[in-house]
């Protein structure tokens, strides 16, 4: 039996879900009201009516958290809502707050029924969530000047406002903090079928001609994901205006993925390189995820976030109380003998 265990990623990765610079133009193929966001059925319909529901009143949308792995359209979503509810969306991140002064500049700029999105909530600072608990529940912040007995705090009453949050790690929320969010929707990964749909959609809007089988061929690879499946889009057609005659067919959309190392199943080098050290280094599993990023070079929370939620929604890998596992149908998939994980632990 041979084994190959030394594929190298060369230093790009194409399918990760983190947004890169290339990404830039993804813009104008965001969708901007519900009907055209293809997919996520269920937050959508819960959506519909707590919008429909809001507008009749003539209130704010209550507070919406989002959750889900990364680049499948939070703030995408986040957008649509704002779109929908007819109000302004102001932007910022938990990483980016970095003194109190900057949530309260963001919370008192506000007009009123305005939406603020916090991308990465779960990265806020802790002490800085306080601020939100007032300013959420009742449109209020109370601002202490100075310290110790000569103390004052002045009250300021905010807008109306609805906090759009969204976490790739709802767990890390402190309760306090998700407790207040009225509506909390995870958004899961995409069927082939619904980024078909997305793909077919954002050749059209970029003006490239596609074939049906062509846009499944890029769906079925973008590992449940919009944000890679565009991507994979561009580079595809880059890769059918120069070696073919600019039609994305099934054939030319093969063609283009081997040769961006993104296999059948979708999986990149990084992906199987995860795979294979767990097979050559661990016997297949049960190993600690610590443990398994030191041994290839990565950091926890990225294998944690980008790269398992694809692997064990298709079976690769599972996760044990004592740590990840290959399964059979990874051995199989990268070509290496399966010999039965107990067999071979020591
Ligand atoms: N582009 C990115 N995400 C999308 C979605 N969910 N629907 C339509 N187009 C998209």
């Amino acid at each position: 039996m041979s084994i190959n265990f030394s594929e190298e990623t060369n230093g790009e990765i194409i399918t990760t879900t983190a947004s890169l610079p290339e990404d830039n133009g993804e813009g104008s193929l965001r969708p901007r009201s519900i009907n055209e966001y293809i997919g996520q059925e269920k937050a959508k319909n819960n959506l519909s009516i707590f919008i429909n529901a809001a507008k009749m009143r003539g209130e704010p949308l209550d507070h919406v958290l989002l959750h889900g792995p990364p680049g499948l359209g939070k703030t995408t979503l986040a957008a649509v809502i704002a779109n929908e509810m007819g109000v302004n969306m102001r932007i910022t991140s938990g990483p980016a707050i970095e003194k109190p002064g900057d949530l309260v500049a963001m919370l008192t700029n506000l007009n009123e029924g305005d939406i603020l999105f916090v991308d990465e909530i779960h990265r806020l600072n802790r002490a800085y969530e306080e601020i939100l608990y007032p300013a959420m529940e009742d449109y209020a912040i109370d601002i202490i000047l100075g310290k110790g007995p000569s103390a004052n705090s002045i009250h300021l009453d905010l807008p109306h406002f609805t906090l759009i949050g969204a976490t790739t790690r709802s767990g890390q929320l402190t309760a306090p903090l998700r407790d207040r969010f009225g509506v909390s929707l995870r958004l899961e990964l995409y069927s082939p079928e619904e980024l078909t749909r997305i793909v077919v959609r954002s050749a059209g809007i970029l003006n490239v001609e596609i074939e049906p089988e062509g846009a499944f061929e890029i769906a079925s690879r973008s590992r449940g994901t919009p944000r890679i499946a565009n991507r994979l889009l561009r580079r595809v057609r880059d890769y059918a205006q120069v070696r073919a005659d600019g039609v994305i067919t099934r054939a030319v959309a093969d063609m283009a993925l081997s040769s961006l190392e993104v296999d059948k199943m979708g999986l990149d080098a990084l992906d199987r390189r995860m795979l294979r050290s767990i097979i050559q280094y661990y016997n297949g599993g049960p190993v600690g995820l610590e443990t398994l990023a030191a041994t290839i070079n990565e950091e926890a929370v990225t294998l944690e976030d980008v790269y398992e939620p694809y692997l064990l929604q298709h079976g690769f890998l599972t996760r044990t109380p004592r740590g990840r596992c290959v399964t059979r149908k990874a051995y199989e998939h990268l070509g290496i003998e399966y010999m039965g994980q107990q067999q071979m632990e020591f």
